[in-house]
């Protein structure tokens, strides 16, 4: 025999109790959450799915209530609705194949994992391809079985978990409900120089990303965002914007006047420009695409060069200085651009190595550098802090990401198609709605 539900205090239509406004994950804002109610004597008889569970929707509680009284009102009438309701608490996530394909991204379901002391639960709203994304998804970087991709992310903090018991509170950590942040690249680079375990821990690489509805991070791992931007543009900063701010900004020390040279019209170089131009430095720009260089000088750049027309591209880019040669190189080519970044440089001046898109190694003229005193400096994405600075600057400078197109979660390995072609300028983004 089933047992009727102890009836409560009623409350509107139904007998449970209405809780605190809180920011409520499916429904994306704030909504008053409502818990099931059950005599004592029954609990034994919910479904372990049903204890503690609380209804996110009032339409899902009414429901319940519906269901259960007056005399279909039973333990299983609540057990079946929880059981729908769970269903739909799942969140989507995307995983790297085994063998990893870009062909064999496919959506599944996972439970989203409640914050911890110290992290954060955020529901992520876009996130953004980088190259290196696009070699965890097609194998070039091997991954553990299911990984989720994406290093990028950007959302809303759905719940704050409590903090962690005597760590200094750092207001740049302390995140509410509804909140817009983004995430940083790796785990445990907070500040200061880089070292081997501060850059040990990558996501959506050697630990899990954000391709994902919800992801569950500690505070450190997160910054805000930068006022203004909305989610999807947010998204495009953590590893591409975050690079350039590090290469001219952090390490290269750019200031007004100084001569940058930007390769191509990706993610990086076009962040590169906005920023160089934002401290009021000249920018040289190169491309393949003449329509490309048009809209890289309507951009800011002051001069545009096609690389495949102008093979000696270095040696223009010099001829544009004067003959002094430019200040910093922006070297996302690697071993098949270096030598003309080379020629390009000025004595003294400072190459970024950030990419390697025309090959891992290759012959470089070594003596050139030394003899015109170049500082060949690599570059990995940044630390927490540089993100924090990075987001003062792009708000006080109102930078905008520039984002190519934007595809959703599910066609995701139509994004990195679109990667491959070569054929974006700036950002490609992936909606997480
Ligand atoms: N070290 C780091 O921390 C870091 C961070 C982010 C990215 N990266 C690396 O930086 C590189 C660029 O990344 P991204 O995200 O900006 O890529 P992206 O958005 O895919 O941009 C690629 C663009 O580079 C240009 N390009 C390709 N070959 C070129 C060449 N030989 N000379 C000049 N430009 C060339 C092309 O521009 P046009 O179509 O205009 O010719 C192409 O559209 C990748 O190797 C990536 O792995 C490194």
């Amino acid at each position: 025999m089933q047992m009727p539900l102890l009836a409560k205090p009623m409350d509107g239509a139904c007998g449970h109790s209405p809780r605190r406004p809180s920011f409520d994950a499916r429904l994306g804002r704030e909504a008053r959450k409502f818990t099931y109610c059950v005599h004592k004597d029954e609990q034994d008889r919910l479904s372990p799915a049903v204890r503690n569970v609380e209804i996110a929707n009032a339409e899902a509680c009414k429901l319940a209530c519906a269901r259960s009284r007056p005399a279909a009102g039973t333990v299983a009438a609540f057990n079946q609705v929880a059981a729908g309701d769970e269903k739909d608490s799942r969140m989507k996530i995307v995983r790297v194949a085994q063998p990893a394909a870009i062909d064999q991204l496919r959506i599944s379901a996972a439970d989203p994992r409640p914050p911890q002391p110290g992290e954060v639960m955020v529901r992520v709203r876009a996130t953004s391809l980088n190259y290196h994304d696009l070699l965890v998804v097609n194998g070039g970087i091997p991954t553990p079985p299911g990984r989720i991709p994406m290093s990028d992310g950007a959302g809303e903090v759905l719940e704050v978990g409590p903090p962690l018991p005597d760590a200094p509170r750092d207001p740049s950590c302390i995140f509410k409900p509804g909140d817009l942040v983004m995430s940083t690249f790796f785990r445990h680079w907070h500040d200061g120089e880089p070292t081997a375990v501060k850059c040990g821990a990558v996501y959506g690489e050697s630990i899990d990303g954000y391709a994902c509805e919800i992801a569950t991070v500690p505070a450190t791992s997160l910054t805000k965002a930068p006022a203004g931007l909305t989610a999807l543009e947010a998204a495009t900063l953590p590893c591409a914007a975050l690079t350039a701010w590090r290469a001219l900004v952090v390490q290269g020390g750019v200031k007004a006047g100084d001569t940058v040279l930007v390769q191509g019209s990706g993610g990086v170089s076009v962040f590169a420009l906005q920023i160089a131009k934002a401290v009021g430095a000249t920018v040289i720009a190169t491309s393949s695409s003449d329509e490309k260089l048009q809209r890289l000088l309507a951009l800011g750049a002051d001069h545009g060069i096609n690389y495949k027309a102008t093979p000696k591209w270095g040696a223009a880019a010099r001829s544009l200085t004067d003959g002094r040669g430019v200040d910093h190189v922006v070297e996302i080519g690697g071993a098949g651009t270096l030598n003309q970044s080379i020629t390009a440089c000025r004595v003294g001046g400072h190459i970024a190595m950030i990419g390697v898109l025309t090959g891992r190694e290759g012959e470089v003229s070594t003596v050139r550098l030394l003899a015109n005193q170049i500082r060949l400096q690599g570059v990995m994405v940044g630390s927490r802090a540089d993100q924090l600075a990075m987001v003062r600057a792009f708000e006080a400078c109102r930078i905008k990401p520039i984002v190519d197109a934007s595809f959703a979660l599910e066609d995701m390995g139509q994004a990195f198609r679109h990667q491959m072609s070569g054929s974006h300028f700036g950002k490609i983004s992936v909606a997480v709605d």
